[in-house]
């Protein structure tokens, strides 16, 4: 029997939540980079395009999706789309909701982590006076396991989101969103005047702000029409919506049957685009190009990657302003990641938490404290071999792949299955908005073909991953003994992570079964 009696506690903390589990590292972290490896303006029209036929039509089916299912009681995947239709498979399909979950969450709690160490660091002064290459070596330190202080931390991390998820969505996460989502607005809206009024010459800067901001602004349709472009920017979207998730349904699962969902999801998923492109693309990048250029930028992105440019550089680049400006902006920066991240981990705790509740009847409690020690259990290979890109593996099969794989299924079991009429009319009953018609057939017609596109064009890539070809390249042109060596225990723990990452979604999927003999045992239906 569930022991869920779960509910929001208002809609603004409802909306807040949703915009929360959308705004996330990746708005900050993810999105500059991408836009700067696909080339700036070239990213920014795929990247609108993405949002408009994808990321809107999936954030109405989620939703909708979400509501149905809970109206029966259902608050995970498996069993909210195992409702849509009477065949037994959908519910195995489901499985991804839970364990995309619990899979980003092992890696994204060690980063959100990160944060917290940084805002320490930041306060007690370690950046004063360090030089841009010592910066940039405290964070090779900081993640290397000679550090326990980082450990140190993503345990504060893990106790404390667990911590908030025991105490119930009203009591708990709808508190985080009300406090760190305000605060989150407000030092990004600092941020981003700081950096867009950058001027060159001023604070050691040698060129404006605005440059980056062209740089990202003006439309390029040089790139456009290659795929690996439109390819980014789909998985942008996903990532940034937390769409194919599985979170989304989750939290609307606690709405009742005549709650809007239209104008919410309009609200969260507009909420988020508003922190990402005119935040998100207003910091990193105009900062990073005042300082080093254009040029300079996308150096430091191919060597350093998205995290090198927000933990390597930035804390550096404060620094130029001012002994009291540089702890303030590093304290913003590193503070609006944190809020950015605990609201989006929260997310991922729910569905995980709802399964349990409701199939084998767990106390909250109980529920919150099986997700944090999963996490751990989970995340720990993430922690112990990062620099041998277990971190990354985790980012490509969970964060990446899984999302595109599920969002797929699932539109074709809302549009074609349980069917576009009984669906149309789940997004708009109860709507505050009147939701354009264009959207019925966007969803059952376009959505469906893009994903589509994107999942089978992405085959060979995910097949070059498996396969390790890249590693396998380099090994064949490295000659140094100690460095064929790492390449070689590289191959081995991303291949274990594969091994892990497929257990735990096996796993998952028999406690389904179990819950669904549970079910049948008991006489509970789906429906
Ligand atoms: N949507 C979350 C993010 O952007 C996961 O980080």
């Amino acid at each position: 029997m569930s022991s869920n009696k779960e509910a929001w506690g208002s809609r603004v903390g409802l909306v807040l939540a949703m915009a929360g589990n959308a705004v996330g590292l990746g708005n900050f972290l993810r999105f500059p980079v991408q836009a700067i490896q696909n080339g700036g303006g070239s990213f920014i029209i795929p990247y609108l395009v993405c949002f408009l036929l994808m990321g809107i039509p999936l954030l109405f089916v989620e939703w909708s999706m979400g509501r149905f299912g809970g109206n029966y009681g259902h608050h995970s995947t498996p069993f909210i789309l195992g409702s849509m239709s009477k065949f037994g498979f959908w519910k195995y399909i489901g499985v991804f909701g839970i364990f995309t979950n619990l899979a980003v969450a092992a890696y994204y709690c060690y980063l959100e982590s990160w944060t917290l160490g940084y805002i320490w660091h930041s306060v007690s002064g370690t950046f004063s006076g360090q030089t841009r290459d010592d910066v940039a070596n405290f964070f090779t330190g900081y993640t290397s396991l000679s550090n326990a202080q980082p450990i140190i931390f993503w345990l504060i991390c893990l106790v404390l989101n667990t911590w908030i998820l025991s105490r119930g969505l009203s009591g708990g996460v709808e508190k985080v969103a009300k406090v760190g989502m305000p605060l989150l607005i407000v030092f990004g809206i600092f941020l981003a005047i700081r950096g867009i009024t950058l001027t060159e010459g001023s604070a050691g800067a040698l060129y404006s702000g605005t440059t980056g901001l062209n740089y990202l602004w003006t439309p390029n349709f040089d790139t456009i029409w290659e795929p690996k472009v439109w390819l980014a920017a789909a998985g942008q979207i996903f990532f940034t919506l937390s769409v194919g998730m599985g979170s989304i349904q989750c939290y609307a699962s606690y709405l009742k049957s005549r709650d809007d969902v239209a104008l919410n999801a309009m609200s969260a998923g507009w909420m988020n685009e508003f922190v990402e492109v005119v935040l998100g693309g207003a910091i990193v990048i105009p900062i990073t190009v005042g300082y080093f250029g254009i040029d300079g930028m996308l150096e430091l992105v191919n060597k350093a990657g998205g995290l090198g440019l927000g933990f390597r550089t930035l804390p550096f680049l404060f620094q130029q302003w001012g002994p009291f400006l540089a702890v303030a902006a590093s304290v913003m920066w590193f503070g609006l990641l944190f809020f950015a991240g605990i609201t989006s981990s929260l997310a991922m705790g729910t569905p995980c938490m709802g399964f349990l509740q409701d199939e084998f009847g767990w106390k909250r409690n109980n529920a919150a404290f099986a997700f944090g020690a999963a996490v751990f259990i989970l995340g720990l290979p993430t922690v112990l071999f990062f620099n041998y890109g277990v971190f990354d593996e985790y980012d490509y099969w969970a964060g990446t792949v899984s999302l595109v794989v599920f969002a797929f299924f699932e539109i074709i079991l809302f549009a074609w299955i349980f069917g576009m009429n009984k669906g149309w009319e789940e997004i708009t009953r109860g709507a505050d908005i009147k939701v354009p018609i264009i959207f019925r057939y966007i969803i059952q017609y376009v959505t469906p073909v893009i994903l589509g596109w994107v999942f089978f064009s992405s085959i060979p890539a995910i097949w070059e991953t498996i396969s390790n070809k890249g590693l396998y390249e380099q090994l064949a042109t490295v000659t140094d003994a100690v460095q064929k060596a790492e390449l070689e225990k590289t191959m081995l723990y991303r291949n274990l992570s594969r091994l892990l990452l497929l257990a735990v979604w096996a796993g998952i999927a028999f406690m389904v079964y179990i819950a669904y003999r549970k079910r049948v045992r008991e006489g509970r239906f789906l429906l």
